[in-house]
Formats: C-alpha cells, structure tokens, sequence
C-alpha cells in the first residue's frame, strides 16, 4: 500500500470517494431531484476490506456532496457483517411497515457478508432521515439459502403485478433469480434465469430495467444486466427480453453473448431507474488494477444513459453520457473551450494542447470524422512532447473498429492482451463519431452515439498531457469539440 499523494490521476468530473476505497455502486435512487449514489466502501483502508455503504450526492451527476457513512459493517462477538452490493428503494405507500404514512421510508435490500461463517444472505435497513443513516431490521435475513455465494439484490417495483422484484446472483450456477414480495420482507421465489451467454465466471449484480426501444414509448423491452468477471479483467453482460413479473424470456439464443462495455475496466454497473424524463442511468465501478493511488482507490465512471435501437443484428443497447450532464459540466470547465469545423487531416497529427489550454488531462473531446480513404482517425491523447508516450484512442477502419491503444503507455497495470481494447463498429455514410473523456487516470471513449462503449484506467506520467488529431491517410475532421475541465 503506497502512501504516496496522486493528485495527478485524482479525476475531475467522475466520482471518486475523497478518501480509502471503493468498488460497486450500490443503492441508486433520486429523492427530490437529488441523485444519491451509495458505494462499497472501506472506510478504514485504502484497500478492499470492511465493507460499507459509503454515500454522496448530486444534483447534476458532476458535483458530488460527501455525506458519512450510510451503512456501516456490524460487528459482533462471533460474527462480523460486510454490507455488500444492493439497492434502495422508496417505499411511498409503507409497504414495509417501517416508515409512516405521512413518513414513508427509504429500504436498503443487500447482502450480508459474514465471513467468519462463509455466508452470504439478504439483508434490509430502512431510513427515515432521507438515506442518510440506516436501521437494520431485527428480523434479517429476509433471504437466507444457506449459501457462500449469493449476492447483489437489486430490487424495483412492478407496477402490473403491484409486487417488489428482486434479481438476485446465484453467483456459481450462472443464474439469476428473481424474487417477488408485497412487503421487502417475506420473498417469494418466481423464476431462475440462466445458464445463458458466458458463464465461465461467477456472476455478481445482476438487474433488470424496461428501456424504450427506438424512442417509441409504446415499445419497451426489458434488459437485464449481469457482471461476470471476464477472461482478462472485467466483463458486463446484458440480455434483450421480456418480463411478464414472473419470467425474464430473453430474445436472443443462450449462446449469444452481448457486451456492454469492450474496455477492462467497467463492471458492477447498476441504474438510477428513476432519473428525470423516465431516463435509466447506468454508472459502474471503474477498477483500479494493480496501480496504487493515494489517498483513494477506485472511482465511478460516466453515468451512460441507456436507449434500445434495432439494428441489422437486432435490438440493441446504446450508452451515450446524458445530456443533462452539460450543466454540471460547465461549473467545472476552465476557460479552454474549442470550437471546429473542417479541418483536414493529412497523415500528420495537429497539437491541439499547448501551454495552459487543454495540458490538463481532464478533458472532453466530441468528433465527427469523415473517414475518406484513410486507414486509422483519432486522437492522440495523455502524450509527451516527442510522442513517446501516448494513448491512442481512435477508429480503425481498415478493421471496422473503435479502438484504445495503451501500448505507448505502459505502467504495467494491464495485461498485454488489454493493451489494445477495440468494438466492432461501422461508419455511417463514410463518418464515425466519437466521445473522448479524458480524466486524469480514466479514460471512455462512446462511438457513433453510444452505439459502443470502451471505457479503462490510464496513468499517465507528470509530463504526459498533450492531446492531438490525427489521421493516417486523408481525413477530414468536420465538427470537433473540446472543453477542458478542472
Ligand atoms: C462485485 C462484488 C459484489 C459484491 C461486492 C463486494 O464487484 O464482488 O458481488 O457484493 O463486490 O464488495
């Protein structure tokens, strides 16, 4: 554990907790146009251990308020409880009995952790001070299989069937199962999903959200979300289906398996199901790998928010950062805004950082390239003077792909196989869009409107802050958009 400050991969415009450690976002729920994110956290070490809720607010998903510790570890003479993943939820008619009428209260549904006896169940605690402090209840466990690995409710109500819904990881058997209850306290067991897309790994957090499809608000679909490890870091998982408040019917055959986000960092993602204009916001932990920061680990990545779109392979999940995300983003951007049209790029990179403007690395790049007959467009990115190191973020389109090459940038805290991250992705009448965000030690970079995700951790060196354009071959860069922010 080093204790070395590292205010240079501090990220600016994500969430990170001001000290120690933390992994999943748990518990997202808007009360009052206020967004409250709960995370996994260790509130005594930089390093994963003791877990608890930690809890900030925002309303603009930019500027957080860090409030104390929600839910805290409970400690016993014979047994210790970790507060592991879960959600909240607004119990507006006091089904729960918790609350009062005219005081309905906030429950908490996640997994108690007791190592001593190698169990995981499902716990509640309920708030009636608005989320900030949380009661357990004395009946818990409300879900016990006498299980080692059973985690990750996330729970929601179902308005057709007027009934609570929890999925839930059946972590070794790959599946999940979905729970029913008119109260959060007695369960009744509905329906298992799965075996089904990759299983080689155990599956933790699973979720389930309608999203409109094709901006029609009679077409919805649902998608249920799962994280599964992955072959060499971090993967997310999703299925396109139908829920009838029983059964999750997926769409696609078991052997399909449908990626959320091609880069190796983002996993444990959950939605706010209830931001503004019926908006599902999905955000996920963005893990650290081996590399040490100080006085944090682990940070939040860009909230994505989630669109269905059919396309030729079918119905599709699309993440783009929200729009309602500009207001926030303005309070933290410096003077530096760019503003292009037109600029031809002919196999040699333009610097578009220099002395005091864009040298942060906290940046925010929007790009529409029309590709010509050039090979490869992007940017180069967290770059020294003489090029020698640098990130790569760009569109291959030789090989049809969106792509993050880390390979001039090495801290070791990848593998080699992640060196080069890329997803399958086409231009668009010879153009390819993309978003390029830039934080400091986080980097995300959204093609063609959301249509693909790759999101990693960087760690650049003290000197390494430029940022350019280029092009291999002739490229015309029509529309390019750059704020820096601090
Ligand atoms: C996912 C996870 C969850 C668990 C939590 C513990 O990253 O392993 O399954 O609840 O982290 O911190």
């Amino acid at each position: 554990e080093t204790k070395t400050p590292t205010p240079q991969w501090r990220p600016v415009y994500h969430f990170s907790p001001p000290t120690n450690w933390t992994n999943d976002p748990n518990g997202l729920i808007v009360l009052n146009g206020e967004f409250q994110l709960y995370y996994q956290h260790n509130p005594f070490e930089n390093k994963w251990g003791h877990m608890s809720w930690g809890h900030a607010t925002s309303t603009d998903l930019i500027n957080w308020k860090n409030l104390p510790v929600a839910i805290p570890e409970v400690m016993s003479k014979d047994t210790t409880t970790w507060i592991y993943s879960g959600s909240v939820v607004e119990d507006k008619n006091n089904t729960s009995g918790f609350g009062t009428n005219g005081k309905p209260p906030l429950v908490a549904i996640f997994t108690a952790d007791q190592p001593k006896q190698k169990k995981e169940s499902q716990f509640i605690a309920y708030s009636l001070d608005n989320g900030l402090t949380y009661k357990q209840y004395a009946a818990n466990p409300v879900i016990d299989l006498n299980k080692r690995d059973f985690r990750d409710p996330n729970v929601f109500w179902h308005e057709p069937t007027k009934q609570w819904i929890m999925t839930v990881a059946m972590v070794d058997e790959h599946m999940v199962r979905i729970y029913g209850s008119k109260n959060l306290k007695e369960w009744t067991k509905l329906s298992d999903f799965g075996p089904s897309g990759y299983t080689r790994n155990g599956w933790e957090c699973p979720s389930l959200l309608p999203i409109t499809v094709d901006n029609d608000p009679q077409k919805t679909k649902w998608v249920l979300f799962v994280s599964c490890g992955g072959d060499h870091g971090p993967l997310m998982q999703y299925y396109v289906g139908d829920f009838d408040g029983t059964t999750f019917k997926n769409d696609n055959s078991d052997d399909k398996v449908l990626t959320v986000d091609y880069g190796d960092a983002f996993y444990a993602a959950i939605a706010w199901r209830d931001a503004p204009a019926n908006k599902k916001l999905l955000i996920g932990w963005l893990q650290n790998g081996k590399q040490e920061t100080y006085p944090w680990k682990g940070q939040m990545s860009i909230p994505h928010d989630l669109t269905l779109k059919t396309t030729e392979e079918g119905v599709r999940l699309f993440q783009d950062p929200p729009a309602m995300l500009s207001k926030g983003l303005s309070k933290v951007t410096k003077g530096s805004v760019l503003s292009k049209k037109n600029i031809d790029v002919d196999n040699k990179a333009i610097t578009l950082s220099k002395k005091g403007a864009f040298d942060s690395n906290s940046i925010w790049i929007e790009a529409e390239f029309l590709i010509n007959d050039s090979k490869k467009v992007g940017f180069n990115v967290v770059a020294n003077n003489d090029q020698s190191k640098k990130v790569v973020v760009g569109y291959d389109a030789e090989k049809q792909q969106l792509f993050i090459d880390c390979s001039s940038s090495e801290r070791e805290n990848k593998q080699a196989v992640n060196l080069v991250q890329t997803a399958p992705m086409k231009a668009v009448n010879g153009v390819v869009k993309m978003k390029v965000l830039v934080d400091k030690s986080s980097l995300e970079v959204f093609g063609n409107d959301g249509e693909k995700v790759i999101s990693t951790m960087i760690y650049p060196d003290k000197d390494a802050t430029g940022v350019s354009v280029f092009a291999e071959g002739k490229a015309t860069l029509k529309d390019l958009r750059i704020r820096e922010l601090k």
